[in-house]
């Protein structure tokens, strides 16, 4: 069975060149798949917005449905680290809302941390957080929950300006206490240069092989999630394939009476004359 990372790990990993695997999960049953695969970190992500309650972006996401997916994913996953996103509007408002929402979401999950979307413009939101004992994790580069003021879901850093700004932003980050960083979406040389930059691992979505870890959307990687399929997603197995095989085959032998056969079945005498 493998072993739970623990917070110091991240940075040792880093400085050991040893590369690791990121991997959302918003439930108790694929966060225990997740915990029994060699893959050591989970994201409890507000990409559940989509993947799990059909809205079309993570902007409507509650605080409370990230406790209710966060809790389950971590009774089901007891070996694996595991983040928890502050959905839109959980922070942004004020400091103190901030640590309010990082706190109750660490408390009431059970988590190993936070995850917050944003670069310099939060370093003292970040530092609040931490010092109420709660870590956190960055993400910069694209920012779902700001995409629309992004112009859309659009590779960033592609101008020397702008890789320039993700850059600062990394070390802002780092030097605000986050322990990794998630860089989505950059070209694959801005990833390189990045990671290059700061001594916190960068969880790369998007941003080329050159980073510490990678990280994708389970239902993206398992071919479930066919509303949208970004250029940075590799199926690496075709499970929704699999699932409506299976769903058809029960379908046929339900209506054919093949199924439930003797051996789906509780085959005790009752003695039911007279009823
Ligand atoms: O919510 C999410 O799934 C994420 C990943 C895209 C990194 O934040």
């Amino acid at each position: 069975m493998k072993k739970k990372m623990s917070i110091l790990d991240f940075k040792k990993y880093k400085e050991e060149k040893r590369k690791f695997a990121y991997v959302t999960a918003y439930d108790y049953t694929m966060a225990s798949i997740v915990d029994e695969s060699d893959v050591e970190i989970i994201l409890v992500g507000d990409s559940l917005g989509m993947t799990m309650l059909g809205y079309d972006s993570t902007v409507p996401v509650t605080v409370d449905d990230m406790i209710h997916h966060g809790s389950a994913v971590v009774r089901g996953a007891k070996n694996t680290f595991i983040t928890v996103d502050m959905p839109f509007g959980s922070y942004e408002i004020s400091k103190e809302k901030a640590v309010e929402n990082a706190v109750r979401i660490f408390k009431e999950t059970g988590c190993d941390c936070v995850k917050l979307e944003g670069g310099v413009e939060y370093v003292d939101t970040i530092k609040a957080i931490i010092n109420a004992g709660v870590p956190v994790m960055g993400h910069i580069g694209l920012t779902p929950q700001s995409s629309t003021m992004l112009g859309g879901f659009k590779v960033q850093g592609t101008t020397r300006d702008s890789a320039k700004k993700l850059i600062d932003d990394a070390k802002a980050l780092e030097e605000a206490g986050c322990f990794s960083i998630v860089l989505e979406c950059v070209p694959s040389v801005v990833g390189k240069k990045i990671a290059e930059s700061v001594s916190v691992p960068i969880l790369g979505i998007g941003a080329g092989k050159d980073v510490d870890c990678q990280v994708i959307v389970l239902q993206d990687m398992l071919g479930m999630y066919p509303d949208f399929k970004p250029k940075f997603v590799k199926i690496f197995a075709n499970v929704r394939e699999e699932m409506l095989k299976g769903l058809n085959a029960y379908h046929d032998e339900s209506v054919s009476g093949q199924f439930p056969s003797e051996e789906y079945s509780f085959n005790r005498d009752v003695d039911l004359s007279d009823l």
